[in-house]
């Protein structure tokens, strides 16, 4: 896979063509960013880790009826994936009150939040990803109302059934990003990838604050560690789903 062929590169996959104009393959990398990539590292093995439990996960979602762009992981880094055109929304959904929340709120960190918020932000490196409401998204149509409901729906959907699977592995599933896209027939499904990356998962057998965090929180706030903790999310994950 030379740099020539490379369709699109992200900060955490590099996006392939294949023979099939319907299907990319998306490269897992172990390169790791925060705060829009102010901050730079690599953890040893996430490209792996995280693609093979994202798979697992769309596997379990699909099973469900959510339906996802997976295909399947021809290489423990590499996953086939349909073609889609991302929406450019990141859709965060909060059980639990972390992160950007609790420092734009003041609303203090571990608070549980009934009903589980949905928000929106505008996928712009150079804008910082900024939060949107409601009016902004249509107004800059970046999906139609009917997108925006079906998203919604899907979302508070898949936060049940992960958070229900997380609970089975003594995960606590805090919060997490979606990236939603459309394929060339026009069908809305679930794209990107699930993982430590893009999930806040606190171990249901810790209560101190720093010991608990099983995702990249441990990274963004070098608490160590790192490596483990994503072997032990997707150790987890596969004692359950095989
Ligand atoms: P936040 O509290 O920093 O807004 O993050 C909320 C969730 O979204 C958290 O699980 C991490 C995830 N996330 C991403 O996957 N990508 C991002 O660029 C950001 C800012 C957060």
């Amino acid at each position: 896979m030379s740099d020539r062929q490379k369709l699109y590169e992200g900060k955490a996959k590099i996006i392939y063509p294949t023979d099939d104009p319907e299907v990319l393959l998306a490269y897992y990398k172990d390169d790791a960013t925060a705060f829009n990539a102010q901050k730079r590292g690599t953890i040893k093995g996430k490209g792996e880790i995280n693609c093979t439990l994202s798979a697992h996960l769309f596997r379990l979602l699909e099973s469900k009826g959510i339906p996802t762009h997976y295909i399947d992981t021809p290489a423990p880094d590499q996953m086939r994936v349909k073609r889609v055109q991302i929406v450019p929304v990141e859709v965060i959904v909060r059980n639990i009150a972390a992160g950007s929340l609790c420092k734009q709120t003041g609303i203090p960190t571990g608070t549980v939040l009934e009903p589980t918020l949905v928000e929106f932000c505008y996928k712009n490196d150079e804008l910082g990803d900024p939060l949107l409401t409601r009016d902004r998204l249509l107004l800059m149509k970046l999906a139609t109302p009917e997108q925006l409901e079906a998203i919604e729906t899907f979302s508070r959907q898949i936060d049940a059934i992960l958070t229900e699977f997380f609970g089975e592995c003594g995960i606590t599933l805090v919060d997490f990003k979606l990236e939603f896209g459309i394929t060339t027939d026009g069908q809305l499904v679930l794209a990107d990838e699930i993982s430590p990356d893009t999930c806040r998962l606190w171990d249901q057998s810790e209560t101190d604050p720093n010991r608990r965090v099983m995702d990249k929180d441990r990274f963004r706030h070098d608490l160590g560690n790192v490596e483990n903790a994503y072997e032990q999310v997707l150790a987890r994950v596969v004692a359950r789903l095989g």
